[in-house]
């Protein structure tokens, strides 16, 4: 009857390794999955990470980090990200879905949030 009123949320969060943080170049990305989604991990040129659900909020085409740019794309309709996950123009509706970045034991780990 307890269980009943007050069900227990029996889902873990995903994490996923992406890989030693010394090999995480500043100024690249990674896709790595995380549960059953794509997920991008941004080293950003001074070396501080970001990571995404890479599902663009229009129509969740994959979206992917251009260095040239420092910025987050949508090939699909050109829609444009900043690295921080804000929506800057083109269709797409709302930010990226932001996840969590961690240093463990020396490995890049991104989970959610
Ligand atoms: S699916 Fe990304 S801009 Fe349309």
């Amino acid at each position: 009857m307890v269980r009943f009123l007050s069900p227990v949320s029996r889902r873990t969060k995903e994490r996923a390794e992406v890989c030693p943080v010394d090999e995480f170049a500043a100024g690249t990305a990674r896709s790595v999955v995380l549960g059953e989604q794509a997920a991008l991990v941004i080293r950003l040129p001074d070396g501080s990470f970001r990571a995404y659900i890479a599902l663009c909020t229009h129509l969740q085409c994959v979206v992917g980090y251009s260095a040239e740019n420092n910025r987050i794309e949508c090939r699909c309709h050109e829609g444009v990200y900043s690295v921080e996950g804000a929506n800057v123009s083109g269709p797409p509706p709302r930010p990226l879905a932001a996840l969590k970045v961690t240093i463990e034991s020396g490995v890049v780990v991104v989970s959610e949030g």
